[in-house]
């Protein structure tokens, strides 16, 4: 068995990574709005993953006869404005769930739970990376973003993103 702390923060990083989903899907509408499809096509497929990161832990839990609890998702309550801000508001989030992550390391390692530690190993290094992404989004957008032509090179780029299953497997 799990122990309840590690098992009640699992539950609400279910919640969590599907609230993220729903942040990033409302990312991809507000790029949909200023045209920008690239960019929409990005954060769908993020969206995606998001609720990828959701299921890994739902069946973690399962896998280890722990209750699943669904809440109700929040609201993407983060008022989008413009090119920039979005992917502000993703890099302030991303930042956001590594907290959250480290968290719930810090309670398995306390629990000395040395198997929840080795399944978050793979979120750790996800969220590295999550925040690597979202800087240099920022960063391309700082370079690129007030020159049109950039702008729809930038785009298109954005575009190619395709959406492949996670490399975690349970
Ligand atoms: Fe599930 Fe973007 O972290």
């Amino acid at each position: 068995m799990l122990n309840e702390k590690v098992i009640e923060l699992l539950n609400q990083q279910v919640n969590k990574e599907l609230y993220s989903a729903y942040l990033y899907l409302d990312i991809s509408n507000h790029y949909d709005d200023l045209n920008l499809d690239g960019f929409a096509n990005w954060y769908m497929i993020q969206a995606q993953e998001e609720r990828d990161h959701a299921m890994l832990m739902y069946e973690y839990l399962h896998n280890n006869d722990a209750k699943v609890t669904l809440e109700a998702i929040d609201k993407p309550d983060k008022e989008l404005e413009g090119k920039m801000q979005p992917l502000e508001v993703t890099l302030e989030h991303e930042i956001y769930v590594t907290s959250l992550i480290n968290d719930i390391y810090a309670a398995a390692y306390e629990a000395r739970d040395f198997r929840t530690m080795q399944f978050l190993d793979w979120f750790v290094k996800e969220q590295g990376e999550e925040e690597k992404t979202a800087r240099d989004m920022i960063a391309k957008m700082e370079l690129f973003g007030d020159d049109a032509k950039s702008l729809y090179m930038l785009n298109q780029e954005l575009n190619g993103r395709t959406y492949s299953a996670p490399s975690l497997t349970l």
